[in-house]
């Protein structure tokens, strides 16, 4: 049985993307990028306010060195290989609808995740890997893309083609392969909250 056997059936995409660090440093094209972005565009979102906003930085730009270097060190040494880094941000409040009234976005959070995870897939179905960082320095990310305090900083993606493994240090060789999951039951129950923990 491999770590990423399923339990019951499912579609192969959700088994077979995994967050991989080493990147062959292809270049991805804009067009490429943005069918990324397109795939996250049209996830649900609280009464579709589609709270997620994406900045992106190419691989050899400035801006790209800029937003790397708001990683943490761990993350750096194998991120600055992928062809495109993209900021993870969320706006957390919104004009209500009919109204000039702001309002919080409680589930702000939960709707860009979403939106992540489709942008994820997308790249795998294109062959491209992503890997989420939530090791950045997320004040020194804010300055450096010049983000308002009204919106929140998640993550920073790595977007690569996968490469060799030796392009590693040992540690993270012996780290790179697909991981587990803890079983269904460990997050699924029928009628009432079973869980302990
Ligand atoms: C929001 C978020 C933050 C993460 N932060 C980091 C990180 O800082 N460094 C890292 O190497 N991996 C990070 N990961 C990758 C996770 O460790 C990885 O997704 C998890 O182990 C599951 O593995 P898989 O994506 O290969 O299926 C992050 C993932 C997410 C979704």
């Amino acid at each position: 049985m491999t770590s990423r056997t399923p339990e019951h059936a499912v579609n192969p995409q959700f088994i077979q993307r995994w967050s991989p660090r080493a990147y062959s440093t292809e270049a991805i094209s804009q067009t490429e990028l943005m069918s990324l972005f397109e795939a996250a565009r049209w996830a649900p979102s609280t009464s579709n306010t589609q709270p997620w906003r994406f900045v992106y930085a190419l691989a050899g730009s400035g801006d790209f060195e800029a937003m790397c270097q708001t990683l943490a060190p761990t993350n750096r040494a194998w991120a600055q290989r992928a062809s495109a880094l993209i900021a993870v941000i969320s706006a957390t409040v919104a004009v209500a609808p009919g109204s000039n009234e702001t309002k919080p976005l409680p589930v702000h959070a939960f709707d860009t995740g979403a939106a992540w995870m489709s942008l994820a897939l997308q790249a795998h179905l294109m062959g491209w890997s992503t890997h989420a960082m939530g090791g950045v320095d997320r004040d020194a990310l804010r300055r450096v893309l010049a983000v308002p305090e009204t919106f929140a900083l998640h993550c920073v993606v790595a977007v690569g083609r996968q490469g060799d493994k030796a392009l590693l240090d040992e540690a993270l060789q012996a780290r790179e392969a697909p991981n587990a999951r803890q079983p269904l039951s460990a997050m699924v129950c029928e009628g009432r909250f079973g869980f302990t923990a």
